[in-house]
């Protein structure tokens, strides 16, 4: 159990977020922690996220990446999810429990007003800084919560890069800009990967370590996050306005834009994957 005390606040509210929560965006969400399991294990290794740590993991959704980090921290370590909507937590917890991890929680809270506890030893997130209009007072929040030395490692994205390589595949391109376009203008940050850059070091964090990764491929599974996260997204889609012409019948949108993939003879690519740590600086000793 997680004894809280006092509660951390930032000052700004947060904003709508587009993604929303149904059971099928919780599968979506599923699929794609699959996918990037490898990618986000071996950047939360490379950030020193092992064996004993107790970690917060903020935006959890249906708690992938806390899952993925008790399995990095063992039974010796323990893991605190935060996430605010009530029905990704539930599914969350359901999860933890089938795969009987007894060392994972989730609190349900704003990330900007996450209960203070006992210090963590590291911070994590994946795709929640993006969704909030004020990422680096919600980091300098989580930063009061973590011990000096403690790791701060997030994976965010960048659009620029995925949807220049887009471009050839006329299909594939306008169903992604559309997707794009709505993250865009729902307030979400498309290039919150390379911001985190400075985002860190204005939250008094040294300049985070930085990769960047793209995932590959060319089969249905791969192809389908984009029709996936198009579905998720269609009521946003809808209040934007947004033209939905170019991509054609919905219905078929998979099956149409794996046959022009498929005659390019080519692999696609994922969103850029850039992940960025660092650890809090050691109190300064009085001489
Ligand atoms: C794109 S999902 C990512 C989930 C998970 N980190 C993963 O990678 O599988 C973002 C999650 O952040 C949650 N979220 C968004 N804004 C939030 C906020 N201000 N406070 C807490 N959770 C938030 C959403 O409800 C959603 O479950």
């Amino acid at each position: 159990m997680v004894q809280f005390a006092g509660t951390m606040t930032t000052t700004r509210p947060t904003s709508h977020y587009a993604l929303g929560s149904t059971d099928a965006e919780h599968e979506r969400l599923i699929r794609q922690a699959a996918l990037l399991a490898p990618f986000t294990e071996r950047f939360f290794r490379g950030a020193g996220i092992g064996t004993g740590q107790r970690v917060l993991d903020i935006g959890s959704g249906v708690g992938d990446v806390a899952m993925l980090a008790a399995k990095l921290v063992g039974p010796s370590g323990e893991v605190v999810g935060v996430e605010r909507d009530a029905r990704s937590i539930a599914r969350a917890r359901a999860r933890v429990a089938v795969a009987e991890l007894h060392n994972v929680t989730f609190t349900q809270s704003d990330v900007s007003q996450i209960p203070s506890s006992k210090p963590f030893d590291a911070v994590v997130g994946r795709f929640i800084l993006m969704f909030l209009p004020d990422p680096l007072a919600v980091l300098r929040s989580l930063s009061q919560l973590l011990r000096p030395g403690g790791v701060v490692a997030f994976h965010e994205l960048s659009w620029a890069p995925f949807l220049l390589l887009a471009a050839p595949l006329p299909l594939w391109s306008a169903a992604t800009s559309v997707i794009h376009e709505t993250f865009r203008r729902s307030g979400a940050n498309t290039e919150m990967g390379f911001a985190l850059y400075q985002i860190f070091q204005q939250a008094g964090l040294p300049a985070p370590t930085m990769t960047l990764e793209m995932p590959l491929g060319n089969d249905p599974e791969f192809i389908r996050w984009v029709p996936d996260v198009l579905g998720s997204l269609l009521p946003l889609v809808q209040r934007f306005n947004l033209d939905l012409k170019p991509l054609g019948d919905l219905d078929t949108l998979p099956e149409r834009i794996q046959a022009e993939v498929s005659a390019a003879n080519s692999v696609v690519t994922w969103m850029a994957l850039v992940g960025a740590w660092s650890r809090k600086p050691e109190s300064r000793r009085r001489t």
